[in-house]
């Protein structure tokens, strides 16, 4: 297997002023980019920079969408590797794997993206070559992630971070918490959503208690209806006249 095929791709530009944060993760992410546009200046006065942060909690969210949105404004590239993909039948190979995509980001100066981030260190049943082989990769990972240069940047993004061996979490600057939007940050994004319709798909019943992407395709698959059936009526009037 090649692993830079598992890499994907995203040239997807968001801007994280879309995003919607809570004012606290909004401060981090921007002191964070800050760092990295004057990481001269700082190196100068031996000032070290955040470059390993994980991004943790609920599905639908905006982890992926924030690395993206931090990478753009770096104007540096994403590398997105999803380890569930990468923990390959033979464990041994995925040390060797992981560390190409490692090497690659660094020359790069990319932003690395590691999503699934749990999927490294949990234990695949009993076996106990596998939980030994497991635990090689972990600390492979480890050193990876120690001798990770300053400037680039490692995002990784787990909904589990809990089953992280502590050994993996310790690495880390900053780890930054994803939480299930409130109903005010749901009725703003409500609007922001809606915004771009014509009032009479804005009125659409709201769902609360759920993700960002949750309320996304909620919003798009009521309107989409209220849309066909609309442009449905149109056609019936046509023929009738
Ligand atoms: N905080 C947010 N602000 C604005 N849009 C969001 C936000 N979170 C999610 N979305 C919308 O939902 C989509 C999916 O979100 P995203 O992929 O970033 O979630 P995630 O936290 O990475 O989820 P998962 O853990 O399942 O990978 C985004 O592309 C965006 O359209
Ligand atoms: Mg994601």
């Amino acid at each position: 297997m090649n692993i830079f095929d598992l890499l994907i791709h995203d040239v997807e530009k968001v801007l994280l002023n879309d995003v919607f944060l809570d004012e606290t993760n909004k401060q981090q992410f921007v002191q964070l980019i800050k760092e990295h546009n004057y990481i001269q200046e700082l190196t100068k006065y031996g000032l070290p920079v955040n470059n390993k942060i994980l991004l943790e909690g609920s599905s639908g969210c905006g982890k992926t969408m924030t690395a993206k949105a931090i990478a753009g404004a770096l104007g540096k590239n994403i590398l997105i590797l999803n380890l569930s993909n990468v923990v390959s039948a033979r464990i041994g190979e995925t040390s060797q794997n992981l560390k190409q995509v490692f090497d690659k980001a660094a020359r790069e100066k990319a932003v690395l993206f590691l999503d699934e981030f749990d999927q490294i260190g949990k234990a695949r049943g009993n076996d106990d070559k596998d939980v030994g082989e497991m635990r090689r990769l972990v600390n492979t990972l480890i050193q990876l992630i120690d001798y990770y240069p300053e400037k680039s940047l490692l995002l990784c993004a787990t909904n589990h971070p809990e089953i992280i061996d502590p050994a993996l979490t310790r690495r880390f600057q900053l780890r930054i918490s994803f939480k299930m939007p409130g109903i005010k940050t749901l009725d703003a994004y409500y609007n922001s959503l809606l915004a771009r319709f014509p009032q009479q798909f804005q009125n659409i019943e709201r769902k609360y208690n759920i993700s960002f992407a949750e309320a996304k395709d909620h919003s798009f698959t009521l309107i989409k209806s209220a849309l066909i059936s609309e442009l449905e009526a149109k056609e019936e009037q046509k023929v009738i006249v």
